[in-house]
């Protein structure tokens, strides 16, 4: 048996990779800027990595419109999970496109179609392609999904768990979570002059984050609930780097450890 060598996942968030404030609108010099560093990663750096794509302005207001986060309540509903896997995939070609644009080896694989959950729990989640994939030298690309709940119906699963279910099932060194801010700050710094970025978060620490409230639709619970995952993946051993990944060599810099703008969460 070869061991797997440990991977690096790469959450690119939706928030950075489209615009929140209009429906259907990729970020593409984003997108631009973020698959050549992805290629240095692979062919540079010589890492393992799995890349994972949130649903940003393609995925949150669609599923909204459906009240797919709620679970399944009505027929109408049946349409909105189609629309929705419709405006994820969009999104997940785009992406697919970007990378191949600078001759990353994806495979792309879509959630619905390997993950069964119980009240946002995983029952079943085929990991074994994925592992398989990887172990072949190839990129898997994952996405926030919608998802059969065996109990609910439906359920959103974002990037972030999916990190956070992929640590459990795979050896991962690191999990770097891309978003618009450098960080976790004291508060929304898009809303307050005042926030200031907390560097280092320790799973032990007692640390108080105010969001914003009025926050851009985010089905899957921003910011906070991103913290979680992190924090839960930190108490797994896995650091995980929460920052900046719209600037020109941001996503390597976090990767490498060069960066001092951004929230490492520690064990
Ligand atoms: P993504 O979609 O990139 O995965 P989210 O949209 O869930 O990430 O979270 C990032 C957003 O959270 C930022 O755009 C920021 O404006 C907002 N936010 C609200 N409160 C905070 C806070 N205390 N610290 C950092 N970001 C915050
Ligand atoms: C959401 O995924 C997926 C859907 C809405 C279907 P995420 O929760 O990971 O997306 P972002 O990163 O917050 O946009």
């Amino acid at each position: 048996v070869i061991e797997l060598r440990a991977t690096l996942i790469v959450k690119l968030g939706g928030s950075a990779i489209t615009r929140k404030d209009r429906v259907f609108s990729p970020r593409d010099n984003v997108l631009e800027i973020v698959a050549p560093q992805l290629r240095e990663l692979v062919e540079v750096d010589k890492e393992s990595v799995i890349v994972i794509h949130g649903g940003g302005s393609f995925g949150h207001p669609v599923a909204s419109a459906y009240s797919i986060d709620k679970g399944y309540t009505n027929k109408g509903q049946l349409l909105g999970f189609s629309k929705v896997k419709r405006a994820m995939l969009v999104l997940h070609l785009k992406i697919l496109e970007a990378l191949l644009e600078y001759g990353v080896p994806v495979a792309p694989f879509s959630p619905s179609n390997f993950v069964l959950t119980r009240k946002g729990v995983p029952v079943n989640f085929v990991v074994k392609p994925v592992k398989e994939t990887l172990e072949l030298g190839l990129i898997p690309l994952l996405h926030g999904d919608v998802v059969i709940d065996v109990e609910w119906g439906f359920y959103i699963i974002s990037g972030d768990q999916l990190a956070f279910e992929l640590a459990n099932r795979l050896p991962v060194k690191k999990v770097i979570f891309g978003t618009d801010v450098k960080g976790i700050y004291t508060e929304d710094p898009k809303v307050s002059e005042r926030a200031k970025l907390i560097r280092v978060i320790r799973v032990t620490d007692k640390i108080c984050v105010k969001t914003s409230g009025e926050e851009v639709v985010d089905v899957t619970g921003g910011i906070l609930r991103k913290l979680s995952y992190a924090i839960a993946l930190a108490k797994m051993g896995i650091p995980v780097v929460i920052g900046d990944i719209t600037e020109s060599e941001g996503l390597l810099r976090l990767v490498r450890g060069n960066e001092k703008e951004c929230t490492l969460i520690l064990p």
